[in-house]
């Protein structure tokens, strides 16, 4: 199975992307390194900051042979304007529409990182911007972390959850728990990661403050993907009890779509009232032993403490390497080169 873009996991089949999750794994079993892309050129976009997605993509494609160059608008790189119809006599110097078209021209694969600005919920709910992107491509788009998706992390938080348990997965208990923060975070990883362990077969309960909830929408896609394997969504507001029994414990701050309306009351929410669902040791003696997993970066002592981190039951740095495997894979797919 090749692959024409990885924007979104809803464009994909389960069966699709456990076909790109067996070849990650072999690429890591083997250590596989090629120079079958020799000649190819993949060009990384990043509006935001990086430390994963940028230094695994640009492992990833020279392992394959292939060139890397990054694009960073407003460092280095032109600042670039995406509103359309506007008088551009401002600080922005380049239109998308034009930055866009030219990349395409240079490189065979372009992965764009642009999260949401948190202005306005159905621009962001909708990928408004990285729909954009992708209709002014001419090369395939890979998706490095939009407002609404981050699905190659979710492919590396899979393939974590395979290693993990294997075929016992379907048996599991994984808990995507909300935790604290200074900052107002994006919703993409969590919206990914619900549906990911949705679509792993394994128990998932969510486990946030009513206040921080999900997108209905998110959901309810989570619930359909889970039904597939005849299993539901398990919400709670109450974070111990929804430890007992689990497996993984997958830690994760966001800003719930309040944050559109008023940013002052979900400040004071993520950090006084909810301050007190920090993952801490206490609160992992309640489950199954489980294995704690987050996406990087981490606030240490804020998000989860030291004790947790530093366990031998965490399992963050393994997630994080597996994002070179899963994108390994994907390069692979859009590349016929498997
Ligand atoms: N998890 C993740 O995407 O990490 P970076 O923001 O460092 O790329």
């Amino acid at each position: 199975m090749s692959l024409k873009n990885f924007i979104s996991l809803s464009n994909h089949t389960n069966e699709q992307l456990l076909d790109i999750l067996d070849l990650a794994g072999r690429i890591k079993r083997d250590d596989y390194r090629t120079q079958k892309a020799a000649g190819k050129v993949l060009g990384l976009m990043f509006f935001n900051p990086s430390l994963r997605t940028r230094t695994s993509f640009e492992t990833g494609a020279a392992h394959l042979g292939a060139a890397s160059t990054l694009i960073q608008p407003g460092q280095g790189t032109w600042t670039f304007e995406n509103n359309h119809g506007v008088v551009m006599d401002g600080n922005k110097t380049e239109h998308i529409k034009e930055a866009i078209q030219v990349l395409s021209g240079y490189c065979d694969v372009l992965g764009v990182r642009a999260f949401s600005a948190m202005e306005d919920f159905e621009y962001d709910k909708n990928d408004s911007f990285l729909k954009e992107i992708n209709n002014l491509s001419g090369v395939p788009l890979i998706n490095l972390e939009s407002a609404w998706e981050h699905p190659c992390q979710g492919m590396a938080d899979w393939q974590t959850f395979r290693e993990l348990f294997g075929n016992k997965l379907r048996k599991k208990k994984i808990v995507l728990s909300w935790a604290p923060h200074p900052n107002a975070l994006p919703m993409a990883v969590p919206n990914t990661a619900l549906e990911v362990a949705a679509r792993s077969g394994a128990d998932v309960t969510l486990a946030c403050p009513e206040e921080m909830m999900l997108d209905d929408s998110v959901i309810a896609n989570a619930r359909e993907k889970a039904a597939e394997h005849g299993k539901n969504i398990t919400i709670s507001s109450d974070q111990q009890s929804a430890f007992n029994d689990a497996d993984v414990i997958y830690a994760k701050s966001w800003a719930p779509s309040l944050i559109y309306s008023d940013k002052e009351k979900v400040a004071s929410l993520r950090t006084e009232t909810y301050g007190n669902w920090t993952i801490t040791a206490d609160k992992m003696s309640l489950t199954n032993n489980a294995h704690f997993m987050h996406c990087l970066p981490i606030r240490r002592n804020v998000v989860a403490d030291d004790a947790v981190l530093d366990s031998p039951n965490a399992a963050h740095i393994q997630q994080a390497g597996n994002r070179l495997h899963a994108q390994k894979a994907i390069l692979m797919k859009l590349w016929n080169l498997s």
